[in-house]
C-alpha cells in the first residue's frame, strides 16, 4: 500500500520533468497515452484501489485522482505553450525585412524621336492646329497626283517609292491599283481638306518610308509632321509670321530665321525655312557645312490644284503648307551622330532618354 503511495508520488514528480522534456504537440500526446491512457502508468494504479486497505483506500483514491487532475492541467497548460511558441515561429519566418531594398519596376519612356513628336503638338496645339491623321499605306493618285505630281512628271524621281506588290506576282511588281508606302505626310492634307470645312488648321505627324540606301542619314523609314491651314485670305505673311514663332517656341527666342525660295509640286510659291545653326549658333561649323544656317523643314502656299483636289474652291480660299522631318530635328536636339541608332532597338542607346528631352 505504501507502495502505491510512494509509486504515485515518483510518477507526480516525473511527470513534471517528462512534460518539459516534450517539445511538439505529437510528444505530449504521446506522454498522455503512456500516463493516462487505457493501460497508462497512473491508470494502472487506479486499478490496483480495490486491492488497497478499505481504512487508507480513501485517501489513496484522492491522492490518485488529485494527480491525475494535476497533470491534465500541467498538460493543457504544456499544449498551449507549445502553441505560442509554434506561432512565433510562423511569424519569425513570414517576417517581412521593410529595410531590404526594393525589386526595381522597370518603367517604359517615350522614344526621343517620339518625344520631339509631342513637343511639336503641343506648340501647334498652342497655336490652334488640330491633329488629323491619315493612313501610312496610301495610294499613288493620293500621294503624287492629288498633290500635282502627275505620272510622268521628273518631281517623282525626288521620291523613290516602295510599291505594295500585286498579289501572286512573281517576281514581284506594283499593284495595280497603286498601293504605296507614303513617302511624304502630304497626302493627308488632301484628306483633311476632303473631311473638314474651312478655317482648317490642322498638323498630321506620323511614319514615312522611301527607297532609300541606308545609311548615316538617310532611312527607308522616318518621320514627317505636316502643317495646313485653309482659310480665307491666307498669306504668305501669315505663313512666315506662324513659322518663325514656331521655330522660338522650339528652339528658344534667340533662334533666327530665314527664307529662301524653294521647289515643290504642291506649293506655290515654295520655301525653304531655315533656323540659325543649332550648333555653332551662326558663325559657321561642320554640321551647317559652314553656312550658319540648317533648313528645318520645306513650305508654300497651297498649289491651287491641290486645293481643287482637296474639294476646296481655290477662288474662294487659300492655304498654307509645311512638312518636317522628325528624325533630324531629334539627332540635332540630342546631339546624335547617326539617324540607324534611333531606329535599332538597343536598349542601351534608347535608355538615355527616359528623362524626356
Ligand atoms: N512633303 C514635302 C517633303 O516630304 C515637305 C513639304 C510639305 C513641303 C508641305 C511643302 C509643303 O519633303
Amino acid at each position: 500500500m505504501t507502495d502505491l503511495r510512494a509509486r504515485l508520488a515518483r510518477v507526480r514528480a516525473d511527470a513534471r520533468d517528462r512534460l518539459a522534456a516534450a517539445g511538439d504537440v505529437a510528444a505530449v500526446e504521446s506522454l498522455r497515452n503512456a500516463l493516462l491512457g487505457r493501460s497508462g502508468e497512473l491508470t494502472l494504479m487506479l486499478r490496483e484501489l480495490p486491492g488497497v486497505d478499505p481504512e487508507q483506500r480513501p485517501q489513496v483514491g484522492q491522492l490518485a485522482n488529485a494527480i491525475r487532475g494535476e497533470i491534465e492541467l500541467a498538460m493543457k497548460a504544456r499544449l498551449g505553450e507549445l502553441e505560442a511558441h509554434a506561432l512565433d515561429a510562423r511569424l519569425a519566418s513570414e517576417a517581412i525585412d521593410m529595410s531590404a531594398p526594393g525589386r526595381p519596376v522597370r518603367v517604359g519612356h517615350l522614344h526621343p524621336t517620339l518625344s520631339v513628336e509631342r513637343d511639336l503638338r503641343e506648340i501647334f496645339h498652342a497655336f490652334g492646329f488640330e491633329i488629323f491623321e491619315g493612313p501610312e499605306i496610301e495610294t499613288e493618285a493620293m500621294n503624287f497626283e492629288a498633290l500635282n505630281i502627275p505620272p510622268d512628271h521628273p518631281s517623282r524621281d525626288l521620291w523613290d517609292t516602295l510599291y505594295v506588290a500585286e498579289p501572286g506576282s512573281d517576281p514581284p511588281r506594283p499593284a495595280t491599283d497603286g498601293t504605296i508606302l507614303r513617302t511624304h505626310t502630304s497626302p493627308v492634307q488632301i484628306r483633311a481638306m476632303r473631311e473638314l470645312t474651312p478655317p482648317i488648321r490642322v498638323i498630321t505627324p506620323g511614319r514615312c518610308f522611301r527607297y532609300e540606301a541606308v545609311d548615316a542619314s538617310h532611312n527607308f523609314e522616318f518621320f514627317q509632321v505636316e502643317g495646313l491651314v485653309v482659310d480665307r485670305d491666307t498669306s504668305l505673311a501669315d505663313l512666315k509670321g506662324m513659322l518663325e514663332e514656331f521655330a522660338r517656341a522650339l528652339y528658344g527666342e534667340a533662334t533666327r530665321t530665314r527664307f529662301r525660295p524653294g521647289y515643290y509640286p504642291f506649293t506655290e510659291p515654295s520655301v525653304a525655312f531655315d533656323v540659325s545653326c543649332l550648333v555653332c549658333g551662326g558663325p559657321g561649323c561642320p554640321a551647317c557645312g559652314r553656312s550658319g544656317w540648317m533648313t528645318i523643314l520645306g513650305a508654300g502656299m497651297v498649289h491651287p490644284s491641290v486645293l481643287r483636289a482637296g474639294g476646296i474652291d481655290p477662288d474662294a480660299y487659300q492655304g498654307y503648307a509645311f512638312g518636317m522631318g522628325l528624325d533630324r530635328i531629334t539627332l540635332l536636339r540630342h546631339g546624335i551622330p547617326d539617324l540607324r541608332l534611333l531606329m535599332g532597338a538597343d536598349l542601351r542607346f534608347l535608355s538615355q532618354f527616359a528623362g524626356g528631352r
